[in-house]
């Protein structure tokens, strides 16, 4: 079946392209297993975050355009029923660059259509980007967002009433002139992909864009306020969840029941002698033991055992971990399955991949990260 949903703004199906490319090195082991469009933000796969978000906005078919084998995606995501929209995948055959990457789906695209980077979440208002675009009688429309550093983005210039003036990708910090960088969203119209070559490799940023500037085409820019992250790095991707738990930012977090600032997300068990204070997102099935402590922002996966007296803080868990009892973990993430032996301390920026077996005692600090499956014997690491 496909569902399909009509823009708010205009009332044609709007189809949105999503460039799932790279193998997300810089989140490893996170990503030694899992793509990283399945990594878990606030216990909901990342890219499912996103799609909702898209279809908040009136997307109902997305075009997963992936650099490499899909089989893995499809796996997950299959035909995307169960997120509300429609999915299909197109795989290139080597990487074609975010260019070429939509150039390689316009089989499926008939008409103005969402573009966007596959690596980070945001609150950006479509739909009323969707109107400016209209309204302008744009060509591409480039969300906007301001960041402190603006070198390792796009860097886009624009005149007083939104028209993009110039676009630089990753500019020399003398070369940069404003803060306001390009977010990775994208209206555009498909006129668009009608002069790219097929099957090269191109890219919108340092190729497409400036080419209708200097051809002078209407290029708009949407600028927004709203929150704009990636989840780059294990650092970001603590922020992220953070961020998303807080409250502060317009998601839906689901939950079964809230206690505080607890939110709970099924019948869990925790010992009256257990503390949890702060924001914190607990899966369900979880053991909370005597004394054990978890101080938010945390989220905890499914069916996760917290042993006595261990403290936790700041921390994401993916599903069905094991801590032990009297460790410490902080600011650091745990993926799926894995032991945390008794007395180990899992601090500053670590990151423990899934299935990891850490005997008692082993101290982990300042970013050391496990690969997935190791076994760690007792009292063997300590820094
Ligand atoms: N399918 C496909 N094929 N996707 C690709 C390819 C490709 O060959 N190359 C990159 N992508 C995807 C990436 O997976 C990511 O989702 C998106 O396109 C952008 O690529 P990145 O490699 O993450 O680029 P970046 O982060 O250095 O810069 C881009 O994003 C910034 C915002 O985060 C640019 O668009 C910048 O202008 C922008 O400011
Ligand atoms: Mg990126």
């Amino acid at each position: 079946m496909l569902v399909c949903s009509k823009t708010k703004d205009t009332g044609v199906d709007l189809k949105a392209v999503i460039l799932v490319g790279g193998e997300a090195t810089r989140l490893r082991p996170l990503t030694c297993d899992l793509p990283k469009a399945v990594v878990p933000v606030a216990n909901v796969p990342f890219l499912e975050r996103f799609v909702a978000y898209l279809h908040s906005h009136g997307v109902g078919d997305v075009i997963l355009a992936v650099a490499s084998d899909p089989a893995r995606l499809e796996r997950y995501f299959g035909d995307g029923r169960r997120m509300g929209v429609h999915i299909v995948y197109s795989p290139e055959s080597r990487p074609l660059g975010t260019a070429g990457a939509i150039k390689n789906a316009e089989r499926y695209i008939d008409g103005r259509f969402i573009a966007c980077n596959g690596d980070m979440l945001t609150g950006i208002d479509l739909t009323e980007m969707l109107r400016l675009h209209h309204e302008k009688q744009a060509m591409v429309t480039i969300a906007l967002t301001p960041v402190d550093n603006p070198t390792a983005y796009g860097v886009v210039e624009t005149d007083g009433v939104q028209r993009v003036k110039r676009f630089v990708e990753k500019p020399p910090a003398a070369q940069v002139t404003t803060n306001m960088i390009n977010a990775g969203i994208y209206v555009m119209e498909p006129e668009v992909l009608r002069d790219m070559p097929a099957n090269k490799f191109l890219m919108l940023e340092r190729d497409v864009f400036p080419q209708l500037l200097a051809a002078g085409k209407p290029v708009y820019a949407y600028q927004s306020q709203a929150y704009w992250i990636d989840i780059g790095t294990p650092e970001k991707y603590l922020e992220a969840n953070s961020l998303l738990i807080s409250g502060e930012v317009p998601v839906g977090i689901s939950y079964a029941s809230r206690e505080g600032d607890v939110l709970i997300q099924g019948p869990v068990a925790i010992h009256a002698g257990g503390r949890l204070k702060g924001r914190i997102l607990l899966g369900k099935g979880c053991v909370i033991g005597e004394g054990a402590l978890v101080v938010g922002p945390a989220v905890i996966g499914d069916n996760c055992r917290v042993g006595e007296g261990a403290t936790l803080e700041e921390v994401v868990v993916w599903d069905g971990v094991e801590i032990g009892s009297g460790a410490v973990l902080r600011r650091c993430v745990v993926a799926s399955e894995s032991i945390i032996g008794e007395g180990c301390q899992v601090l500053e920026g670590c990151v423990v991949g899934s299935r990891v077996h850490l005997g008692r005692g082993n101290k982990l600090d300042r970013g050391v990260r496990i690969w997935p499956g190791r076994v760690i014997p007792p009292e063997t690491i300590s820094f």
